[in-house]
């Protein structure tokens, strides 16, 4: 009794594994999220992101350099402010660190790659929410789209290419696309950040902006459990004028990934958090995993359940190992 089907012959060596897989990572699919602190004359370690940091002025130009030069598809900037106040003014402050940082980076690489900012207030409040506060404590969320608007076109007039409000207030693609246009900026997109969850899996990334939230993001992130309401919010945001959209956090939210791509007419994104690259690397820390299977497998994993492009803070050096192996495949080795 031999078994007529072999499903094991598709993956007897390399060649034919080469030869039938489904799903690729490619270079120009990733995007690197990277900090800048303010102020700052070295870069800074985040302890809960072993291999991440703060950067300076300085090692961000640079590392922006060798993050193109490893065939990133683009850059997602976060700023560290010195001084942080109620409504978050370093935000739209042209002088802000954020806007700054911009300009720098915009200077070094040019057109080279798709140059990102993160488009919220959380980073540069002085309670860490990701809007302005009522005089009960809840982010009002009308005052916080005017803000908004001002601070996606600050972002925009100092280079970036595309915007990304990550705030999760209802109307703010709406807001942003109305206040870029006005200004004459109709080339600059959206990139919407439409499910996204109000995650533990953010914790480590509180380190990485030195934010001290009071509270918590539950009033405007969306519920884990709930998967409907993030095709409630991909359409809204489509309808808004979203030039792509981003389901947040990834691992956890593969099914959301998948339901967002077969219902967006647009490129997905997903974001691989701070807490999920926290994880492995913990675990790669005390030699329970591989690292590079480990991190090419979920990429892979992300990319399978139907994003187009992966945020992850493994972009450029996942983007030189895909290089080698690809150069390793067509030489058969
Ligand atoms: C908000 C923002 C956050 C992240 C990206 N943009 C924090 C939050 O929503 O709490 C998290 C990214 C990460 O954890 O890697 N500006």
């Amino acid at each position: 009794m031999y078994p007529s089907h072999r499903p094991r012959r598709l993956r007897r060596n390399a060649a034919v594994r080469r030869l039938v897989g489904e799903t690729t990572v490619e270079p120009r699919q990733l995007v690197l999220p990277m900090f800048v602190k303010e102020g700052a004359a070295e870069p800074t370690p985040i302890p809960s992101m072993p291999g991440v940091v703060q950067h300076s002025r300085n090692s961000l130009r640079k590392a922006a350099v060798d993050a193109v030069d490893a065939g990133v598809g683009g850059l997602m900037l976060f700023g560290v402010p010195e001084r942080r106040d109620a409504t978050g003014s370093g935000a739209t402050d042209t002088d802000g660190i954020l806007n700054v940082a911009l300009r720098d980076v915009a200077a070094e690489v040019g057109d080279a790659t798709v140059l990102m900012a993160d488009t919220c207030l959380d980073e540069f409040t002085d309670h860490g929410h990701c809007g302005v506060l009522d005089e009960h404590g809840t982010v009002d969320n009308d005052r916080t789209l005017r803000l908004y608007g001002q601070m996606a076109l600050a972002q925009a007039t100092s280079g970036a290419h595309m915007v990304a409000p990550s705030g999760m207030m209802d109307g703010q693609v709406g807001v942003i696309r109305d206040s870029l246009d006005a200004a004459g900026f109709t080339d600059t997109s959206i990139l919407a950040y439409s499910a996204k969850y109000a995650s533990a899996f953010y914790g480590p990334f509180r380190d990485a902006v030195d934010s001290q939230l009071i509270g918590d993001r539950k009033t405007y992130q969306q519920d884990p459990s709930n998967g409907r309401e993030a095709l409630r919010e991909t359409d809204l945001d489509l309808a808004e004028g979203a030039d792509m959209v981003m389901v947040k956090p990834a691992l956890s939210y593969l099914d959301v990934i998948r339901e967002a791509s077969e219902v967006a007419d647009v490129p997905v994104a997903a974001y691989q958090v701070s807490g999920e690259y926290s994880m492995i690397e913990a675990a790669v820390g005390n030699g329970w995993l591989d690292r590079q299977r480990t991190v090419l497998e979920s990429l892979t994993s992300i990319r399978r359940a139907g994003a187009d492009i992966v945020l992850t803070y493994w972009a450029a050096e996942a983007a030189r190992w895909l290089r080698q192996e690809q150069g390793t495949a067509e030489r058969g080795t």
